[in-house]
């Protein structure tokens, strides 16, 4: 296929960058680049924003209903490019084509329930004391939004930020990942042609430490939607506890479990557990690190885990049979391989000594097979611990559900999380106990619909969730008191009278 050669969208302007370029390479075949886009720096992040802020004031102004009509063109858009989204996803990012598919859908999606939500209630009536006095609250947008999100949902996670901020009345900068460039630029031809106004939404390609942190450090920027590690997530809350206006809803890391119970349905969990761990090569937020399975169900469970993890067929993610594609690039390749190294260091049992594929087809890609180990529960371990963002499995076998709970809530962070058994009793327990902001009962912890509050506790995230309930965070909200009296009159008893 022909090469990209992406612009920057700035105020309505296709436009390059003054550092050059950059290229994006196909992780199932670093031989093929797909696109060539502008390395952005300070001074363009200084153009976009300043692009944005110039539109803000009419963009505000118009109705939500009327803004909440570009988001429904540009879902009509998205569904007459589902096929080129789709393997666009799949070469861009390396995604496997259902996967890509299932992507695009998200997307649309998205977009469906944004322009919906246009068209419900906004705000609230509140009653007072004083009969004369009418309450409402209404809200506000909050301004310019910089949205960054990662690039392994190259079209729903942009999505999920830009879509919730400009139907609520903010315009924005979206700076895609820097390995997903190729989507972003697709997302920004969709947003001219969907006839968003100049300056509405803007699209800044460039890498995470020079687009990406001159949009955090910039003083005009309102509005922080930011999904990635904990470490930038800590920055972006730090750079807006320095400031009175700069507000950030953040969607990090996470080392997500499944509790296998000791009545647990086999038949549930390792199709559970397969998903949780392989889809997108563990390359999800939400996929899964380590297993806790009752010590009474240990054997079978990785009997046919360990079986079932053998037949995943790994391939280019353009291969609708696949089940799994690359990992994204070179430096994900050699996390993975240093966390399997990390393992056996710390003493583990390697069930599945999975590594990276070098062989016929695969060996242009940053292809690699599942690495499980099992290892008795250590708080201090490393590998237990850290995100390794690959197929990288951690087995640890438990006591009873109290105990699994315990370790799972040990970790830091608690984004999503499933638990496999019978008894009803026993998720109750789970859904009241555990740190998680995603739990699933006999499902694997990926595959959250948009509809639904997306965010975690802890080291995944600030509380502010994503995809449709970003709506929340994205808006201000104002008491707005009105007295028909022709005296004033004051709630709690406070009096008027001046002597
Ligand atoms: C992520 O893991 O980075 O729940 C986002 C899911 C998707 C979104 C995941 N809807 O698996």
């Amino acid at each position: 296929m022909a090469v990209i050669e992406g612009k920057n969208l700035i105020g309505g302007e296709w436009v390059g960058a003054a550092a050059g370029s950059f290229e994006s390479e196909n992780p199932s075949d670093t031989r093929e680049i797909v696109g060539v886009f502008p390395r952005s720096r300070e001074a363009e992040a200084d153009e976009a924003v300043a692009a944005a802020r110039a539109a803000y004031t009419a963009w505000r102004r118009l109705s939500r209903i009327n803004r909440g009509e570009f988001v429904d063109a540009f879902a009509q858009l998205m569904k007459r490019d589902i096929d080129e989204m789709t393997e666009l996803c799949a070469r861009d990012v390396g995604k496997q084509w259902n996967e890509a598919r299932a992507d695009v859908i998200e997307s649309i999606h998205m977009a469906q329930f944004v322009a919906g939500y246009s068209r419900q209630p906004n705000g609230l009536v509140v009653p007072s004391e004083i009969p004369a006095k009418d309450s409402y609250v209404i809200r506000k947008p909050k301004g310019v939004a910089a949205c960054i999100p990662p690039w392994n949902f190259p079209f729903a996670i942009p999505l999920w930020q830009v879509l919730p901020a400009v139907v609520e009345g903010n315009t924005a900068i979206l700076k895609p990942s820097s390995f997903a460039a190729a989507c972003g630029d697709k997302l920004a031809k969709l947003f001219v042609e969907a006839g968003f106004p100049a300056g509405v939404v803007n699209v800044l390609q460039g890498k995470g430490s020079e687009a990406g942190d001159a949009l955090l450090v910039h003083p005009d920027v309102n509005l922080y939607l930011f999904t990635g590690s904990w470490d930038i997530g800590k920055r972006v809350k730090q750079i807006c506890a320095d400031s009175a206006d700069k507000f950030a809803a953040c969607e990090l890391g996470g080392k997500n479990q499944i509790l296998v119970l000791d009545d647990a349905d086999m038949s549930i969990a390792v199709p559970a557990a397969l998903m949780s761990c392989y889809k997108t090569a563990g390359q999800r937020c939400v996929s899964v690190g380590r297993i806790l399975v009752d010590r009474s169900r240990e054997q079978e469970f990785i009997e046919r885990f360990v079986a079932a993890s053998k037949r995943v067929r790994i391939g280019n993610a353009l291969g609708k049979d696949n089940f799994c594609g690359p990992l994204i690039n070179k430096p994900g390749v050699e996390k993975f391989v240093h966390h399997n190294e990390k393992a056996r260091q710390e003493g583990a049992e390697v069930l599945l000594a999975g590594g990276p594929l070098t062989e016929g087809d695969l060996a242009h890609g940053h292809f690699v097979s599942p690495f499980i180990y099992r290892m008795e529960y250590d708080r201090e371990s490393w590998v237990l611990n850290e995100e390794a963002f690959s197929p990288h499995v951690g087995i640890v076998p438990v006591d009873g559900l109290e105990e699994a709970v315990r370790i799972h809530n040990e970790t830091p962070y608690g984004l999503a999380a499933a638990v496999i058994t019978e008894s009803f009793r026993k998720w109750r327990f789970c859904r009241d106990e555990m740190e998680v902001g995603l739990l699933y009962v006999n499902l694997p912890s990926i595959g959250a619909e948009v509809q639904l509050p997306f965010g975690g506790m802890k080291q995944s995230g600030n509380g502010h969730p994503g995809a449709a309930t970003l709506i929340d965070y994205v808006t201000h909200r104002t008491a707005f008191t009105v007295n028909h009296d022709h005296e004033i009159r004051m709630a709690q008893g406070l009096s008027a009278e001046v002597g």
